[in-house]
């Protein structure tokens, strides 16, 4: 890839809080609440009068962030409604200009380099404001031209005036194109500004890194799942489906096993405090991510995938088992071609008793109950490199076993009809690029229950990967 120095410390760090909060937090129905609503920017506009968040504190958001465990920080500086965060030349509507009087974007970073944190950028290239946007290029050229260069402007501001930015998080290109963004020239002039940056896939450029959003799904690429916390980005009063500290590790654990990273959003409020429950929950996470962390940061990919108790991540040759549905006293694992040198609990230390037939791993002597309830870690120790039996790779047990199928054809071979050749699978060129992980049920959102009744599913059938 020739770019991994610059990505390793993201890909090492698996977990990072994505942060929605703008003027859109006062009505408290979600970011989208103007387009929603269809508010008119007139209409809208005053929100930024009442926007003044006096208990806006970022150290304690840093702090927050540490305790949970994660590693990086992208905070919204504009959002689809056209209010910037920080200080601009090319716009009035900031939280400097209005009620606010601060820029809370600088103290965002100061706070961020402060504490030692890493600074990430979300920047939302629409903007409703501009009837360019919903125009077009090829219908209104001149409201488009003012449209982009203003958020070249910004790009620019943002990239110039706060010192070191770790990622730059765009949103909002769809439906134009890299072009009618003038998106390569736009990341040639922040790569210039800022040499070390990570810059996500929305500019309709690939960039660095895939995002994909409310939903686990692996590319061979460097990728970041964004996932919210209940069921909205901005702080939303009346949305209480949380999801529940195990929920989150779980997502966690399935980001790391398919080699991914977890960007997991709170939605403040207008006043600038998280809520309560996405506190509570970030932390209980944080405590188990610190007695397990190394089971989680700096993995690679497992190509042992998920079992009938858990997901699997890997470190080398360490295979770690996140037991999430504790079996018992026993619990075998599936396909490891490797010599296993040991099996111990990462909590207790305590060595676990084993034995390998064929691919499976047996183990044994196990407490009866999940000594963790949220994830117990069980470590075993690979002779070697790892190596896993695949999907399409037959097993030792087949050598000694007769299938139904070709008795039946032993006793009447004439009833054969010759195969029918199909034409080749259309779908197949898009399942081939996506890494088959996972044997966990589906995140539950509503985008990943879609995305899987639209055959989608990981879990149905592996893909070609699977085949080699
Ligand atoms: C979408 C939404 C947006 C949210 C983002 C997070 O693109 O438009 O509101 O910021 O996803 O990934």
């Amino acid at each position: 890839m020739g770019c991994c120095n610059r990505l390793q410390w993201w890909q090492e760090a698996r977990y990072g809080m994505f942060i929605h909060w703008g003027v859109y937090s006062i009505p408290a129905r979600g970011e989208w609440v103007m387009f929603q609503e269809h508010i008119p920017p007139q209409e809208y506009a005053p929100l930024a009068k009442k926007f003044n968040p006096k208990r806006f504190n970022p150290d304690e958001w840093v702090e927050l962030a540490k305790s949970a465990g994660m590693k990086y920080m992208v905070l919204t500086t504009r959002h689809h409604d056209g209010f910037s965060l920080f200080d601009s030349q090319v716009s009035d509507f900031t939280a400097s200009k209005t009620a606010a009087g601060r820029d809370l974007i600088r103290e965002y970073v100061e706070a961020c380099h402060r504490g030692g944190m890493r600074v990430g950028f979300y920047y939302s290239l629409l903007d409703w404001r501009y009837p360019g946007y919903f125009r077009g290029p090829a219908n209104d050229p001149e409201g488009w031209k003012a449209l982009v260069d203003y958020v070249h402007a910004q790009v620019r501001e943002l990239m110039s005036n706060y010192g070191k930015v770790d990622i730059l998080w765009y949103d909002g290109g769809w439906p134009y194109t890299a072009e009618d963004w003038r998106s390569e020239e736009l990341n040639a002039m922040v790569r210039q500004l800022q040499p070390e940056i990570l810059i996500n896939n929305r500019s309709q450029l690939p960039e660095d890194f895939d995002t994909p959003e409310q939903h686990v799904r692996a590319s061979e690429r460097p990728w970041e799942a964004c996932l919210t916390l209940n069921d909205s980005w901005g702080y939303n009063a009346a949305d209480d489906n949380w999801k529940t500290p195990q929920q989150v590790l779980k997502l966690l654990v399935r980001c790391a096993t398919g080699g991914g990273n977890l960007l997991l959003n709170v939605g403040p409020k207008p006043d600038g405090t998280i809520p309560r429950q996405s506190v509570s929950t970030l932390r209980r996470v944080g405590r188990w991510l610190e007695e397990n962390g190394g089971a989680i940061y700096g993995t690679d990919r497992s190509p042992f995938g998920g079992t009938s108790t858990g997901m699997t991540t890997l470190l080398g040759s360490t295979l770690y088992l996140h037991v999430t549905r504790w079996p018992g006293k026993e619990l075998t694992v599936p396909r490891i071609l490797s010599k296993v040198r040991s099996v111990h609990m990462l909590q207790s230390g305590k060595p676990v008793e084993f034995t390998q037939n064929g691919d499976r791993l047996m183990l044994k002597g196990l407490p009866r109950r999940a000594p963790d309830r949220l994830d117990t870690v069980l470590v075993v120790e690979l002779e070697g490199e790892s190596r896993v039996l695949n999907y399409f790779e037959s097993p030792d047990y087949f050598a000694e076993w007769t299938p139904p199928a070709q008795a039946k054809a032993v006793a009447e071979p004439l009833a054969m009809e010759p195969p029918v050749i199909m034409a080749e699978e259309p779908a197949a060129a898009e399942e081939s690029e996506s890494v088959p992980y996972s044997e966990e049920e589906p995140v539950a959102t509503e985008e990943a229950e879609d995305a899987e009744t639209a055959g989608d599913n990981e879990e149905a059938a592996p893909s070609e990967d699977a085949a080699k």
